[in-house]
């Protein structure tokens, strides 16, 4: 391999991971399939179109087209593929354990793949699952064949930065052979390689969602005793944030984590846990704070404003986090349908997310503006950070509401001076 790393890779899976994943391996010279069995995804992703929005990559996919396509076909991707890069979804089941069908319908439909040389598997799965990807693959003829499991820790919105500039990339392999081949694929990116056995790799994914996420939790606890101490979780958050040996990332309060990770992956790990017969405590109250803290928003709005029924609510950003058009397990989806079940009236504004004609979004109205969204409500809630809302003329959007009650669900603006343009302003952990 030494001096001519280019490779011939089969990613599975047009999502989030995959389009990243395989757009930013065609970037580093290799030679690229995405495959993905929805036929319309498959067709935008061919006139030239990106059917999800992430910052950079529609450039990064225009720019590496000669070693980048895409097809419905297995035969296609498979043809000449010398590495396998399974990047299908892994949703919870009815359970709560990670649904693994898509993953096991990709490692059987590999049989019969002439130059494989290796099976990677991105998607996040239970701890344990490479085993039983290796057992798939020695029965249908590919014991040849070796296995890695490279877990991904990119963002939405920044993926394909991260992918290119990670903190580190773990490749977890039982041989080393499969573990040089896939560390020779990410020659080029600006960061660590890092290899383990395979267990350890598929739990170093799942651990780090989960300490981010208690990272979260733990600063949104915090936040609601600073509310009832008169503290503000900003400074506290800032301060703390300052030794070096806790670091200031993710001590952002607010109204919860969401998105198709946290969620899903918390879920995934506090039963797998519990299949071993084993309760992970303190991630199961990491969930729960992150639960309440989506209602305890609406009880405080709910004490402010008297009741909701009747009130006119503006939800300001509905997608889990700016920069992405993702609403999976969006805290705003938890808001609004609690507030319709109060008798709320919700009224939504977002740049770019497509929530769709499914309840609850069917029973609110969208808006183009935020000023349009919030004129002639009673409350509006920031859900999302979007950095459009610093842009707001709060001065008038105070005079157009029929009440100025501002929820601040992000803590993105200055309380002093929304008070002082005549907002009732609450925050997150703010006095
Ligand atoms: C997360 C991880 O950050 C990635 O490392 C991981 O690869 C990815 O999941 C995954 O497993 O695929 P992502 O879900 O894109 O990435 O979003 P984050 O930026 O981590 O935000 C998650 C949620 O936490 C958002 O709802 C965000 O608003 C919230 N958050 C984040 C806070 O409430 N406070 C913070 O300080 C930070």
């Amino acid at each position: 391999m030494g001096d001519k790393p280019e490779r011939r890779v089969a990613v599975f899976g047009a999502g989030y991971i995959g389009l990243v994943t395989g757009a930013c391996f065609a970037e580093l010279g290799h030679r690229v399939v995405v495959r993905d069995i929805d036929p319309e995804k498959v067709r935008l992703l061919r006139a030239g179109d990106v059917p999800i929005y992430e910052p950079g990559l529609g450039d990064l996919i225009a720019r590496n087209k000669e070693r980048l396509s895409f097809t419905l076909d297995l035969e296609e991707a498979l043809d000449g593929a010398e590495v396998a890069y399974v990047c299908v979804d892994t949703p919870p089941s009815a359970s709560g354990d990670a649904d693994l069908s898509r993953v096991w319908s990709v490692v059987r439909s590999l049989a019969g793949a002439k130059d494989l040389k290796a099976v990677v598997v991105k998607s996040t799965v239970p701890v344990g699952t490479g085993s039983r990807v290796r057992a798939v693959l020695d029965e249908s003829g590919l014991g040849h064949v070796g296995y890695a499991s490279n877990p991904e820790f990119t963002a939405e919105g920044t993926a394909v930065h991260d992918f290119l500039h990670p903190d580190r990339v773990v490749v977890g392999a039982s041989d080393e052979t499969v573990a040089r081949l896939v560390a020779d694929l990410h020659r080029g990116v600006e960061g660590p390689v890092v290899t383990m056995d395979v267990r350890s790799a598929e739990m170093v994914k799942l651990a780090s969602n989960a300490l981010l996420a208690t990272k979260i939790s733990f600063i949104n606890e915090i936040a609601t005793l600073c509310e009832k101490t008169g503290a503000d979780v900003t400074e506290v958050a800032h301060a703390v944030g300052l030794d070096h040996r806790l670091g200031p990332h993710f001590l952002r309060a607010g109204i919860g984590w969401g998105g198709s990770c946290f969620p899903k992956d918390s879920e995934a790990l506090r039963q797998l846990a519990s299949n071993t017969g084993y309760h992970l405590q303190l991630l199961s109250a990491v969930i729960d704070v992150n639960n309440l803290q989506k209602r305890r928003a609406i009880q405080q709005l709910n004490d402010e404003l008297g009741t909701l029924a009747g009130a006119r609510v503006a939800l300001l950003g509905l997608t889990f986090k700016p920069g992405t058009d993702d609403m999976r397990e969006a805290p705003s989806t938890v808001l609004a349908s609690r507030l319709l079940a109060e008798g709320a009236e919700v009224r939504c504004w977002d740049p770019m997310a497509r929530p769709g004609a499914a309840e609850p979004w069917a029973s609110t109205t969208r808006h183009p503006t935020p000023e349009l969204a919030m004129a002639g409500a009673d409350a509006a809630i920031v859900v999302t950070e979007w950095p459009q809302l610093k842009e707001v003329d709060w001065a008038a959007v105070a005079g157009a509401m029929r009440r100025p009650v501002l929820y601040d669900g992000r803590n993105l603006l200055d309380p002093a001076a929304m008070r002082a343009l005549g907002f009732t302003y609450m925050g997150v952990g703010r006095p």
